[in-house]
């Protein structure tokens, strides 16, 4: 039995479909053995993203009531400015739709041709917003050692960073950026040593350090459990200190907001934000819309006052700690320590007999929806390998990950214990699995539109 419960009771429910055994391969084959082409309403538990799916609390949904939809200086904006001002300390706001716009705005403000940006690891969109602006995206996270648990595993090397301070391309580094937590590196924190440690790199060298905060506060609640000094702080205080330490950020609300769409970008810097502002009235809205409603603003204003509650984080890191226990009992390849937004499984352990190229990652995925419905994201060669030029054969991903994404107050135990079965019984027949080739791939990104057959 878990020992957490969800602290929340049910309202409003949503049925789930539980489409047949032979609907399902139906439509995986339609899809083009893509999940990301697969319809929703062929989906049983829907573990993709963790990205615009939260369920919204009753204070939410009664705040969307009170939005205020005036063009230009609403009462939303207003209380969305205030709480984000209470939140982050940064006095500059800006609303985006979402974080990819956010990024967009600010990176392309910040780099030009032949600047560099470095991370500890920087989220595919915001590698792409970097590249865009001409500049190189250069990422640093801390060394990983097999067999042994970092409990900041989403660090940046602070020697790694001085060394390319130093060094011959110091003087166009134009940006820290700390993705907190680090959702391409297994969703890991960032400890508040190490945002300290890249703070004073950054003011040696006049460089600006930014964090990308779409999970700030389950970033910081995992500090107040595994770095030492903060066990009595509360995620509030402690996401706070994380801001003072930086020059600004940006986020995708679309997680830690706790509601279906948004973005912000918060700086200290007047000049800067007054530039991005006027990106933001080209390409997004009237600077207090951002290209939202302001009934978006009232939820977005709602979520991130609830989404530091501490009762709500315990719950979040506990069920994902269980989940990921209750996976590796299942004989699955866990990524220990477990995160909070999503739960890791190594498909190259689990599917060795299936060569990089053939995206064994994609393999389990996909037989987790043949098995029961169960749609997940694979992160391994498929999104993070380099394809091959004129027909040479893809490099791989570091490592073949499949992720178990947890949508924010919307599955429950009974939910993830259903998942664990499936993904046990596809670990029964593993060796029985098939890779995959492609079909067909789009330019950048190509995890989203590619189209696969069996190998
Ligand atoms: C760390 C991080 N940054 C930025 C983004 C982009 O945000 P959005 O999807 O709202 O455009 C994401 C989305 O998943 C993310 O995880």
């Amino acid at each position: 039995m878990p020992s957490f419960m969800e602290p929340f009771r049910i309202k409003a429910i949503e049925s789930i479909p539980f489409p047949s055994p032979d609907e399902r391969r139906e439509a995986l084959t339609t899809a083009g053995y893509n999940l990301f082409r697969v319809p929703a309403r062929k989906i049983t538990i829907d573990l993709l993203t963790d990205s615009g799916t939260a369920a919204m609390s009753a204070d939410q949904w009664a705040a969307l009531m009170t939005g205020d939809e005036s063009y230009a200086g609403a009462r939303s904006f207003d209380r969305f400015q205030s709480v984000v001002q209470d939140l982050t300390g940064f006095p500059e706001v800006l609303p985006t739709h979402q974080g990819r716009a956010a990024e967009r705005i600010l990176l392309g403000n910040l780099l030009g041709l032949g600047d560099i940006s470095v991370s500890n690891t920087h989220f595919d969109s915001t590698r792409a917003s970097v590249e865009a602006a001409g500049a190189e995206a250069v990422d640093l996270p801390v060394p990983s050692y097999e067999g042994v648990q970092n409990p900041f595993g989403g660090d940046i090397d602070l020697d790694a960073l001085a060394e390319l301070l130093d060094g011959q391309s110091g003087p166009r580094i134009r940006c820290v950026v700390l993705t907190v937590t680090n959702n391409a590196n297994g969703g890991q924190p960032v400890s508040l040593l190490n945002i300290a440690g890249a703070r004073k790199l950054c003011d040696t060298h006049g460089i600006p350090l930014f964090l990308d905060a779409s999970r700030f506060a389950e970033n910081a609640y995992l500090i107040t459990e595994r770095e030492v000094g903060y066990a009595d702080s509360t995620p509030r205080a402690v996401a706070r200190t994380m801001f003072d330490l930086a020059d600004g950020c940006w986020a995708s609300l679309k997680k830690d907001g706790l509601a279906n769409i948004g973005g912000l970008i918060a700086l200290r810097d007047a000049e800067l934000a007054g530039r991005c502002a006027d990106q933001v009235i080209a390409f997004e809205g009237f600077p207090t819309y951002g290209g939202l409603a302001g009934r978006d603003l009232e939820v977005l204003a709602q979520g991130l006052i609830e989404v530091t509650d501490p009762d709500y984080l315990r719950y979040r890191a506990e069920s994902a700690r269980w989940f990921g226990e209750q996976l590796g009992l299942a004989g699955l390849p866990v990524l220990q320590p477990t995160g909070c937004h999503a739960v890791y499984v190594d498909a190259g352990v689990l599917l060795e007999h299936i060569p990089p190229q053939q995206f064994p990652a994609t393999a389990f995925a996909n037989e987790l929806y043949l098995a029961g419905g169960v749609r997940v994201c694979e992160l391994g060669t498929l999104v993070f390998g380099r394809p091959g030029q004129d027909g040479a054969p893809d490099t791989p991903a570091p490592r073949e990950l499949v992720r178990f994404a947890l949508p924010r107050r919307v599955y429950t135990a009974s939910h993830l214990e259903y998942v664990v079965d499936v993904a046990e019984l596809v670990r029964s027949k593993a060796e029985q699995l098939r890779g995959y080739r492609l079909v067909r791939q789009g330019g950048a990104m190509r995890q989203f539109t590619a189209v696969l057959e069996q190998a």
